[in-house]
């Protein structure tokens, strides 16, 4: 795998900002807080603290964030409008390196239900609104929001516009998560191609969820040229929430063969990031969640049990400790075999000669078909209740 400059795609979380608006995820300062040191722990290259000018709470994270942290870019969002810049502008003033990101819409649906504004006035938008945000920074990031249903000539002209106006950064968002991985690269490639100053900005992927294929687009569009992720904690985000920053990690870590890019997170901090982002919104992890499920490093089936015992590759394609969890679980249940409960045994500090063995065997087997969970605890009662009769 090559680490070059030129293959590093730079991790953006918009936990704070993307993924509070998911319903029910708002988030107190102080827990804004605890997220975000966490998130410069793991060496995450912008944080999008929040939306400065959305409320008087809002503008007091982000500067609180840009006051604390130091390693991460600070960031907040912005419409196109010059209120919206100036507090954002205001808010990430104590930054050690402060972004703001402005944003408009620019497909036709959009732009002419929403905004009500013709294409004209959102090409004087874009322009009078990066080089706003250009007063205040010289890290400008430019959205164009519901890029994937943007007739390609008018997004090629809103991003060769805003590069002119100074933005350093040009994201391409599927905002409501209706693109194929395959029309997301190709989206990149061709506004690359044909935009003549794109080479002066770092391209970004921002994905939504809602047919599942955001962790995949994502990736598409680092394929097509984009160095910038823009992803959250557990996958948390408006509606079928954004792409997971976990398995965005873990999949160029663990694929680098195929996907020659790197990223400069420390995966090994990934599963406190997702446990305190879990408890700080109340929102559980599904246990068969990617990366962070509870179930992601657990197995059952004898066959898989007995293949871990012998080495661990056989079932597991990375390992536990790369993302921060102490070790892999067996889970003793009635597809367990007898290689798994050996070994459950030898851990539990028992030795029993082969006849107890075989007979404990069986017993368990019988419990597994009427306890869903099998506990240390009863595996225990069960030997010692055997031992007890011999
Ligand atoms: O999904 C989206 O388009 C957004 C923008 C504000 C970047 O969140
Ligand atoms: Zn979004």
């Amino acid at each position: 795998m090559s680490h070059s400059e030129a293959n590093r795609v730079r991790i953006f979380d918009t936990t704070l900002r993307d993924g509070e608006q998911s319903p029910g995820a708002s988030m107190t300062l102080e827990e804004k807080l605890q997220i975000a040191r966490v998130l410069e722990a793991m060496r995450v290259d912008v944080i999008e603290a929040g939306f400065a000018i959305a409320s008087n709470g809002d503008f007091e994270c982000v500067n609180r964030i840009a006051t604390e942290i130091k390693d991460s870019t600070v960031c907040s969002l912005a419409r196109a409008a010059l209120g919206d810049i100036d507090r954002a502008g205001e808010a990430i003033k104590p930054a050690n390196s402060g972004r703001i990101h402005t944003f408009i819409a620019t497909s036709p649906l959009h732009m002419k239900v929403k905004l009500q504004m013709e294409p004209e006035a959102v090409i004087e938008a874009i322009h009078g609104s990066v080089s706003r945000a250009c007063t205040f920074t010289d890290d400008v990031e430019w959205s164009a929001e519901d890029a994937t249903r943007t007739e390609i000539d008018f997004l090629c002209r809103a991003v060769e516009t805003a590069i002119k106006a100074g933005a350093t950064t040009i994201n391409l968002p599927d905002t409501v998560g209706y693109a194929t991985p395959q029309e997301y690269m190709d989206m990149f490639k061709a506004v690359i191609e044909r935009v003549p100053n794109s080479d002066k900005a770092i391209f970004s992927t921002h994905c939504h969820n809602d047919l599942g294929l955001a962790v995949a687009n994502s990736l598409a569009g680092v394929a097509g040229g984009a160095r910038q992720v823009e992803c959250t904690i557990n996958g948390i985000g408006e509606r079928a929430g954004n792409a997971a920053m976990e398995e965005i990690v873990m999949a160029l870590k663990t694929r680098g063969d195929v996907m020659p890019y790197h990223t400069r997170i420390k995966s090994e901090e990934i599963m406190r990031a997702s446990k305190l982002v879990s408890t700080v919104t109340g929102f559980t992890v599904q246990n068969n969640k990617a990366i962070v499920g509870a179930n992601a490093f657990a197995h059952e089936s004898g066959i898989h049990q007995d293949g871990v015992l012998k080495a661990a590759e056989t079932y597991e394609i990375m390992t536990p400790e790369s993302v921060g969890v102490t070790k892999s679980v067996l889970t003793m249940g009635k597809h367990s075999g007898r290689h798994a409960f050996a070994d459950k045994l030898k851990d539990l500090g028992y030795e029993l000669g082969d006849n107890a063995f075989q007979e404990c065997f069986r017993r368990f087997k019988e419990l597994g078909d009427r306890k869903k969970n099998i506990y240390d605890e009863d595996i225990v009662a069960l030997v010692d209740d055997e031992v007890a009769t011999w």
